[in-house]
């Protein structure tokens, strides 16, 4: 596995890249659902470039940008065993030599839904380094998880309306045995949280089980933590337009867990 931490050695190895490239773009802590990504990305393309970068861009001030976890060295570990080619690790100066750039990409209003609406500028920064890194990288495939739907969703936007001649693939979401997401917030989460940050998965479960009124039976499934604090609980159709009367859609919820916010969705058919 080469590990390039500039852009000159990203493109040298870039430019001797063999055959189909894919790239995985995370942010490190890495846990079984960036592997999941990087085995499905392995067992797809030629060569797979790994992108580790905790996004200073994305965050608001107040969130966890200083504590969220950096876990690089067991990351490399991880990255080697799933097989990848090439691992970028940018520092923030190499990823903006400028600073803060000036110019960012636009989500539109759908940007400013959801987990827009509760994180403003959330999308402003994610699709800002997805972009960079895109031109970075320049892949033929990206992979990106079904965990992150909305994201997922506004990626896809950004490649259509921006004419990215790249190919995003979603994977769906890896959890815990007992139904939580694996996130890298998960261990921000003490015993107790951890056991109340079942609601999550528990709710949308429900709700996708439901005979009638989904929404109304996620948000009484909230009722039974009263510690948890729910942000939304909400049925779209699978593009997240409007939701529809019958057929496929997406129940997507967000929540905290004492000092941690956690997101989950899933897939539901209505009768
Ligand atoms: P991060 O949270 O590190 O996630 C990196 C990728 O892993 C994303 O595509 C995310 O959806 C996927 N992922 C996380 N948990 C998952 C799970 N339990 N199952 C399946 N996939 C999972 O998302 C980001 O970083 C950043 O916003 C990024 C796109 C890298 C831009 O900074």
């Amino acid at each position: 596995m080469n590990v390039v931490e500039t852009r000159e050695r990203l493109a040298a190895a870039r430019a001797v890249a063999r055959g189909r490239v894919a790239v995985v773009m995370t942010m490190g802590a890495l846990h079984d659902g960036h592997v999941e990504l990087l085995r499905t990305a392995r067992g797809e393309a030629d060569t797979v470039l790994l992108t580790i970068f905790v996004n200073p861009l994305q965050f608001a001030p107040g969130e966890d940008f200083e504590r969220y976890p950096r876990t690089m060295a067991n990351d490399l570990e991880l990255a080697r065993a799933a097989g990848v080619d090439i691992a970028f690790t940018p520092t923030r100066d190499v990823m903006y030599p400028q600073g803060a750039p000036a110019v960012r990409v636009d989500p539109g209003p759908a940007g400013e839904e959801l987990e827009g609406a509760s994180r403003p500028g959330f999308f402003h920064g994610v699709l800002t380094v997805v972009n960079k890194l895109f031109q970075l990288t320049r892949p033929d495939v990206a992979y990106f998880g079904e965990k992150d739907y909305q994201q997922l969703g506004m990626i896809r936007a950004m490649v259509r309306d921006f004419d990215l001649p790249i190919e995003v693939r979603g994977v769906p979401t890896v959890r815990e045995p007992d139904g939580l997401a694996l996130s890298s917030r998960n261990r921000y989460l003490a015993p107790a949280e951890r056991r109340a940050a079942l609601v999550l998965s528990r709710a949308l479960r429900a709700a996708a089980n439901a005979q009638a009124d989904p929404v109304a039976t996620g948000i009484a499934e909230f009722a039974t933590e009263p510690e948890v604090k729910l942000d939304y609980f909400v049925l779209t159709d699978p593009m997240l337009g409007p939701a529809p009367a019958h057929g496929p859609a997406r129940l997507l919820t967000a929540a905290w867990v004492g000092g941690t916010r956690l997101i989950d969705n899933i897939e539901v058919q209505l009768p």
